[in-house]
């Protein structure tokens, strides 16, 4: 029998600014020449501010006497007054340029003071993702932003997401746009050896999860509505075949070289390796977009109550990002398996689980047993119970879950309101 081959093409679109930097930080100052930076704006976060990252890189705008002016104010887990703190700094400075130097915490903080200094008449409001701000589309023309990221976790170098702390509603959510991507990202892994081992642990459950949850995600071809305008498309487009391979490469590195990186500060094989598959999940999240434990990590970290975590050298209490992603993603991984379980068994014996008599409808469960050991072998937490939580919050948390639609709708699974309270209580302990 003849039968035609139907080959549907779809069409890509991709981008991302990273270089591979042979000689260190030092040269990014010849990027801001060549880019005709005559005002720059250095941001980062005061314990940074004493580390050797930031060391380097005032010797190297020294060195080529370049203009600045430093700005470490930025908090660590920002909020909507600490972005709100920077937007003015940036107004009142004029820059044409910026460079970020540290975790999440400060290129965020960097991307959002870009954009509303670029765009001065707007209201904080005006950008920040809907239904909490109306989420208008960037058509503003933004400075050129330098991130060199200082953890190896959120891959915000590569991405077009700023991420805060909504205090009036306890939760988190963000701005997100390819507009606000910067134009280059520095991947020096000289730069995580400061790190201490609660930070590397923290920002590397982000990347495992950035790796599992992009992998996992709704497919692009099975998201809706087809925006009518391509500025209206989402910066998350669901998972595809391109997000795919960041994601698995970037699972492939945790699972070899985490535990290393976590346990001993001196294995720059392992730190290296760590900070590249940081660039890497965040290329795949960053197209593909997250899904469940990032969208219920938002009310985690928003409603913390005295959590202080070890190694976090601030004065106010919080949950860190990976942190309050990865104690959720036994229960999470459970739920989500009946779609696509292949992938999350693919996924488990990645981590480490011997598949070879599983059944793939156990991929569920499989995969987070392995979650779980894995977390269990790094001492995290054990679950939402040990960072303060009670079953009297699960309402709390699922109304400020609710609102993450831009995530939770990528989830492959839809879920309700009891399936959301049934995921925290799952989450309360893990082992
Ligand atoms: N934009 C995105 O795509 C994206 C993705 C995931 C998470 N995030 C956001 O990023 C933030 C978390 O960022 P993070 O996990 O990178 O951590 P962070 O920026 O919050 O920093 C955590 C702590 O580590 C310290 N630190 C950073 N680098 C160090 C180093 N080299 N040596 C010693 N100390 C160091 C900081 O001073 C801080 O105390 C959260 O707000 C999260 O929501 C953003
Ligand atoms: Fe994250």
């Amino acid at each position: 029998m003849n039968q035609r081959l139907s080959i549907k093409l779809a069409r890509y679109s991709f981008s991302s600014q990273l270089t591979m930097c042979k000689c260190r930080v030092f040269c990014f100052s010849s990027d801001l020449k060549n880019l005709g930076a005559r005002r720059v704006c250095l941001m980062t976060d005061k314990n940074l501010s004493k580390l050797p990252p930031v060391n380097a890189v005032l010797n190297s705008l020294a060195k080529y006497g370049i203009n600045f002016q430093m700005y470490d104010n930025v908090r660590v887990e920002p909020t909507d007054q600490s972005f709100i703190d920077a937007i003015q700094f940036a107004r009142k400075g004029g820059f044409d340029a910026y460079v970020a130097v540290g975790g999440g915490s400060v290129i965020d903080t960097c991307k959002a003071a870009n954009l509303y200094a670029a765009s001065p008449s707007s209201e904080f409001l005006d950008y920040v993702n809907a239904p909490i701000g109306k989420g208008k589309p960037v058509t503003v023309p933004l400075k050129p932003l330098i991130a060199v990221p200082t953890t190896s976790g959120t891959g915000s170098e590569t991405t077009g997401v700023a991420i805060f702390d909504f205090k009036e509603l306890k939760v988190k959510t963000g701005i997100a746009s390819r507009a606000i991507k910067p134009t280059l990202g520095i991947i020096d892994p000289l730069h995580t050896l400061s790190m201490p081992e609660r930070i590397v642990a923290n920002s590397g459950f982000d990347v495992l999860c950035h790796a599992l949850e992009s992998y996992t995600a709704l497919p692009y071809n099975q998201r809706s509505p087809c925006p009518s305008n391509p500025i209206d498309r989402p910066a998350y487009q669901g998972s595809n075949p391109i997000s795919d391979v960041w994601a698995l490469h970037a699972l492939r590195i945790v699972a070899k070289y985490l535990k290393r990186a976590i346990r001993n500060p001196e294995d720059r094989e392992a730190r290296a390796n760590m900070h590249l598959a940081s660039a890497f999940a965040g290329i795949g999240f960053g197209n593909a977009g997250v899904h469940l434990c990032h969208g219920m990590s938002y009310p985690i970290s928003g409603l913390v109550k005295s959590y202080k975590p070890k190694d976090y050298n601030v004065d106010h209490s919080l949950v860190p990002h990976g942190l309050s992603v990865v104690l959720t993603s036994p229960a999470v991984f459970a739920f989500t398996a009946q779609i696509h379980p292949e992938r999350h068994l693919e996924a488990a014996e990645i981590l480490g689980a011997d598949i070879r008599t599983a059944r793939i409808k156990d991929a569920g469960l499989i995969l987070a047993d392995t979650l779980r050991k894995f977390l269990f072998d790094l001492n995290v937490d054990d679950g939402l119970a040990a960072i303060g939580y009670s079953k009297a919050d699960i309402p709390a948390l699922v109304k400020g879950t609710l609102p993450q639609e831009r995530v939770t709708k990528l989830s492959p699974r839809p879920q309700t309101e009891e399936d959301l309270s049934a995921l925290f209580e799952a989450s309360m302990k893990l082992y």
